[in-house]
């Protein structure tokens, strides 16, 4: 990769890890077609999100970005096109990490985005290292979301934004029960028919933990976690009838 990020002697190999275990064998499988599988799976509505979170980082016009739980790279690949950042990918599967390098050499973005094997838990960066941070799809694979979410802050400079984007349980009764018979019934069929075993798991997998999440952690609750961790002015946009939501805020402390 073209340069290398600073990093302190915090980091920890994700190797070395042992938290992250379902994580890293969840995504082991799917990183070849995850970028095509999950436009098709997300009748397309998944690009839309993606690009609606990083637009909440673009106006800052931020020099080093921190993409959190990157995967392939798309959020990485649609910050670099929305600003003249340079990027670091963070995740914590090796097998994901090895496609969003393909990605990013096939895009010609080599010389702007460094990726690093890490856990969003514990950031090998020094506290505020960063002018923006995206995080997505990540807070359902941590054991403690609110310290996840400070450990996310930690590393912003004051004034920056922090983006977030989520899958989200529908709250209106008929879109609530097309969402729930979609993630129960057809995802894992479609995943299986499109992708085979390992989307079957994704497909099986994803409709309850969504669902597992917000019971245990209501948006609400999720909202006032940001501002613990030290972000102010934090909103929210529910999408697609409620299937995605997008959360946004800034690092206290701008002078
Ligand atoms: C559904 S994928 C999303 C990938 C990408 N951000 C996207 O929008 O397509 C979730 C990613 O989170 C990563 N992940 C899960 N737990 C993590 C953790 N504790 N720290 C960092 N990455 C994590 C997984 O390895 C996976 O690549």
């Amino acid at each position: 990769m073209g340069f290398k990020p600073v990093f302190t002697n915090r980091s920890v190999s994700a190797s070395r890890a042992t938290p992250n275990t379902f994580a890293r064998e969840l995504f082991a499988p799917l990183p070849r077609r995850y970028n095509t599988l999950n436009q098709v799976l997300s009748f397309g509505q998944d690009r839309r999100w993606r690009a609606a979170m990083v637009e909440h980082v673009v106006g800052a016009e931020p020099r080093l970005i921190l993409d959190v739980a990157c995967g392939p790279c798309a959020v990485t690949k649609r910050l670099a096109k929305r600003t003249d950042a340079k990027i670091v990918g963070l995740d914590v599967s090796a097998d994901m990490l090895g496609a969003g390098q393909q990605n990013v050499q096939r895009s010609g973005l080599q010389e702007r985005v460094a990726l690093v094997l890490a856990r969003g838990e514990q950031l090998p960066f020094a506290d505020e290292t960063f002018d923006a941070l995206t995080f997505t799809y990540l807070l359902r694979y941590v054991d403690d979301p609110a310290a996840t979410i400070k450990e996310l802050a930690r590393v912003l400079k004051p004034g920056a934004p922090m983006a977030n984007l989520e899958f989200a349980v529908p709250d209106k009764l008929v879109w609530h029960v097309s969402w729930w018979c979609y993630t129960r019934w057809v995802l894992p069929v479609a995943g299986f028919l499109t992708g085979g075993k390992g989307w079957w798991d994704v497909g099986r997998f994803l409709g309850p933990s969504i669902s597992t999440h917000y019971r245990q952690y209501p948006v609400d609750w999720t909202l006032r976690a940001w501002e613990h961790a030290g972000i102010e002015h934090v909103e929210r946009r529910t999408m697609s009838l409620g299937g995605g939501i997008v959360i946004w805020g800034y690092k206290s402390g701008r002078s």
